[in-house]
């Protein structure tokens, strides 16, 4: 069967629009509508006058285009793709850490269930976490939830003292600094760079470090032929089809894992068969109950307010 041409069709016919996350295959970026970061998705899904939203990406942020739309179909071609930072942070286990801390406000990644961001003052994406941290008065407090190294780099970077939720995840944690330092000596003149939730010692050797966008921004406006890229290598896609004369590598994992870690399984799991087949039996769908919308939405909104 002719994907493309199926899907083009369906598209049409039903007023959808498809919204897919740099790390989708790279079939799925080239057909989406937009490709873009978490912040770009978040402000397409809220603007998009589209009858049904098809997220090529994860089921957090299909489920956060639902919370943005309540009226609107948000279709997510494989409802199993989750994603381990949001698996890091249960709801249960975040309403009894804040429990302990009723003098601090709470950011969250929106890298988490719609149930935490429900417990959330207000929601950040790695594209504005530093001005968002910065938007509190300087003696309040914070909790920042559920990314432990994100959270390191935002609070090194706006000067603040964040308490941090111990999550993490699995794709950005498999860089291997020992493999990453003998590429180097193979690609002496490249550039390191890196998304914030790689561990600390990854983006202590960074050149540059930012959301898929801010890395896709460096990479075009950078002289150097050359980028050893540390996160997940659906990007790699879209960073060569922009700069084709530039190299570029992603960053390795150690060898004796013997595995294709720096691909996140979850985002990996959509293919264009599900996209199409989503398309056409308007399934599956993200179903949220009208209590828990109206609880994760205005932290969301705050969010899109200030960026
Ligand atoms: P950004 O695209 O917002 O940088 O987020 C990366 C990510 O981890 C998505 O799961
Ligand atoms: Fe989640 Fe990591 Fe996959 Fe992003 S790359 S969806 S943070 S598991």
């Amino acid at each position: 069967m002719n994907f493309i041409k199926e899907i083009n069709q369906l598209r049409k016919d039903k007023n959808a629009v498809i919204l897919a996350h740099y790390y989708q295959i790279p079939e799925i970026q080239d057909i989406a509508d937009f490709v873009g970061d978490s912040l770009d998705l978040s402000k397409k899904a809220s603007s998009t006058d589209a009858d049904i939203i098809v997220f090529a990406g994860v089921h957090f942020m299909a489920e956060t285009a639902k919370i943005l739309n309540p009226g609107k179909k948000v279709l997510l071609p494989d409802l199993e793709a989750g994603c381990s930072l949001a698996d890091s942070c249960p709801a249960e286990d975040f309403g009894t850490f804040k429990a302990l801390y009723p003098d601090h406000k709470v950011v969250s990644y929106i890298n988490c269930t719609a149930e935490v961001k429900a417990l959330s003052d207000i929601i950040c994406t790695s594209s504005n976490a530093i001005s968002i941290v910065k938007s509190f008065p300087k003696d309040q407090p914070l909790i920042f939830a559920p990314d432990k190294n994100l959270g390191r780099f935002v609070a090194k970077e706006s000067g603040r003292d964040l308490l941090l939720w111990d999550g993490a995840c699995i794709v950005h944690e498999s860089f291997s600094m020992d493999e990453i330092l003998k590429l180097v000596k193979k690609f002496p003149q490249a550039k390191i760079i890196a998304h914030p939730e790689s561990k600390q010692d990854v983006l202590n050797i960074a050149h540059f470090v930012g959301s898929t966008s801010k890395l896709l921004a460096f990479v075009r406006e950078s002289n150097a032929p050359e980028f050893i890229v540390a996160t997940e290598t659906g990007i790699l896609h879209q960073m060569k089809k922009e700069n084709p004369t530039k190299v570029f590598v992603a960053a390795p994992v150690d060898a004796k894992d013997n595995c294709s870690c720096q691909e996140c399984p979850y985002m990996k799991m959509n293919t264009m068969e599900k996209l199409y087949l989503c398309l056409k039996d308007e399934s599956p769908e993200i179903q949220l109950s009208d209590q828990l919308i109206k609880e994760a939405h205005s932290p969301i909104e705050k969010m899109l307010a200030l960026s």
